[in-house]
């Protein structure tokens, strides 16, 4: 087991704050230099760490950092994937400390403080465990396997660039297994291991009504208002069981079986605790299904932003030309992404009213995922978690999306391992985002046991 310094602890932590402080919002242009930065940042934090070789990619997006360190060709490799981008951080009211200027407090499930920062948990923190566990190992001479490092800066936009750099570098990233930690576990009590991912489609639609927006008395009730008629579009979309209504949506969905089913009804969780930390009276979803089941296994289609019109102070009388939405949906094994992009696109048009004109927008999406569990890679995993939490880790499956992933099973041939050590409310992607410490020191324990786990299977081959 390598051992964590106290001294090292404080440089950990200040070394993560630093990378917090750079803005890398892959999704707004304005923000192009500093996820530039936040590439070079990991390149040199690599280096630091251990890397004999680190390298930046340029691709027709943001740079991938790619960091190795080959010890001998006859042991395993493992390649650590995460991403250094982060979400926008808005509404920025809503936070209680400025987004890129980190502080430490405790929570209630975090009394040994958390680092509150985008992109804290989701993926710097996590990313970052994973390079300081190999400085560890280096400087403690316990590393049992060669590693590669393939970090990425446009995750959280799709990774529409990483496709073709996986192709074009197969031999460099040839591995035994892909380690991931970009998602969470139950508690920290009782730690999990994800053991699939949804698949997403994201659309955008246009609804336009008149050629310019129009006074409405003098033509309300006359004319389609665009945004009354994308209401009533998105309405329809679902039906009385919350059943999505896309003729095709549901074919060839992979029926999970009732053993599965029932191990997942047995996970720790409570309802009431789940609608109290929300502040929801009742949760909702399609019928016939528990919550657990909605959110991991079961497809959805949720609207992400919707606007036009009048917004701002005050009241002003009109009908909008125009009416947007950008609309997601979670997708599951069996369902192809291209495929229901298409169903909807074809639904959606056919469903609006003559009096209105619709465009849809194709964006990026990605396939679904399940990672079995009777391989050394998901065994190595259970027995690293067992010896720091002194708990058994039990499967999860997670209900967000991780484009690559079954990417690099297609294109390397490898499977992933999802270590995840965040918590569902790390608050990820929302305000106040942030990560325990307890969690990221867990984090930095758990991966070498891995390592270590994983180099013994592999020899017993
Ligand atoms: N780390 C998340 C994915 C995640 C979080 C998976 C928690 C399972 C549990 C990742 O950064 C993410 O946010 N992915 C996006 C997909 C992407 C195409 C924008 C998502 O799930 O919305
Ligand atoms: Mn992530
Ligand atoms: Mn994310």
């Amino acid at each position: 087991m390598v051992v964590i310094q106290s001294e090292d602890k404080q440089r950990f932590i200040d070394e993560l704050i630093d990378l917090l402080k750079i803005p890398t919002i892959s999704a707004d242009s304005k923000y192009n230099d500093e996820v530039k930065k936040g590439a070079a940042w990991v390149k040199n934090a690599l280096q630091k760490a251990g890397c004999t070789k680190t390298e930046i990619f340029e691709t027709k997006g943001y740079p991938v950092v790619y960091g190795e360190r080959i010890i001998d060709r006859k042991l395993p490799t493992v390649l650590v994937y995460g991403h250094y981008d982060v979400q926008p951080p808005d509404p920025v009211e809503l936070w209680d400390s400025p987004p890129f200027e980190p502080v430490i407090k405790t929570t209630k499930l975090h009394q040994e403080g958390a680092i509150f920062a985008r992109g804290a948990c989701d993926d710097k923190g996590q990313m970052f465990m994973h390079i300081k566990a190999l400085e560890l190992m280096v400087n403690q001479d316990k590393l049992p396997c060669n590693v590669k490092f393939m970090i990425e800066g446009e995750e959280e936009v799709g990774s529409d660039n990483l496709e073709l750099f996986i192709r074009n570098h197969k031999e460099k990233l040839e591995n035994d297994v892909i380690l991931i930690s970009d998602t969470g576990m139950i508690s920290n009590t009782q730690p999990s291991i994800t053991t699939g991912l949804r698949g997403l489609s994201y659309m955008e639609v246009i609804v336009t009504g008149p050629n310019r927006d129009l006074h409405s008395g003098l033509y309300g009730g006359a004319v389609a208002n665009p945004i009354n008629v994308l209401s009533k579009m998105i309405t329809q979309l679902h039906d009385e069981n919350n059943r999505i209504t896309i003729p095709g949506f549901y074919e060839g969905i992979e029926e999970v079986s009732d053993h599965e089913r029932l191990r997942m009804a047995k996970a720790p969780f409570n309802l009431k605790d789940y609608k109290n930390k929300l502040n929801i009276r009742e949760v909702s979803g399609e019928k016939g299904f528990s919550t657990i089941e909605r959110n991991s296994i079961r497809p959805t289609l949720d609207v992400n932003g919707i606007w036009g019109g009048y917004t701002g102070e005050g009241a002003k009388t009109v009908i909008a030309s125009k009416a947007h939405a950008k609309i997601s949906m979670r997708l599951v094994p069996g369902q192809d992404w291209e495929v229901i992009s298409d169903l909807f696109k074809k639904h959606f048009e056919s469903i609006a009213p003559k009096s209105v004109q619709v465009e849809i927008i194709k964006h990026h999406g990605g396939q679904a995922y399940v990672t079995p569990t009777d391989n050394i890679g998901y065994q190595a995993a259970h027995k690293a978690y067992t010896e720091t939490f002194a708990v058994e880790p039990i499967p999860h499956k997670g209900g967000g999306s991780i484009p690559i992933v079954p990417l690099f099973e297609d294109v390397l041939g490898t499977k992933s391992v999802l270590m995840g050590f965040g918590l569902d409310s790390d608050a990820i992607h929302s305000p106040n985002e942030h990560f325990g410490l307890f969690n990221f020191f867990k984090g930095i324990e758990t991966i070498p046991l891995f390592y270590k786990h994983y180099a013994a299977l592999f020899k017993k081959k």
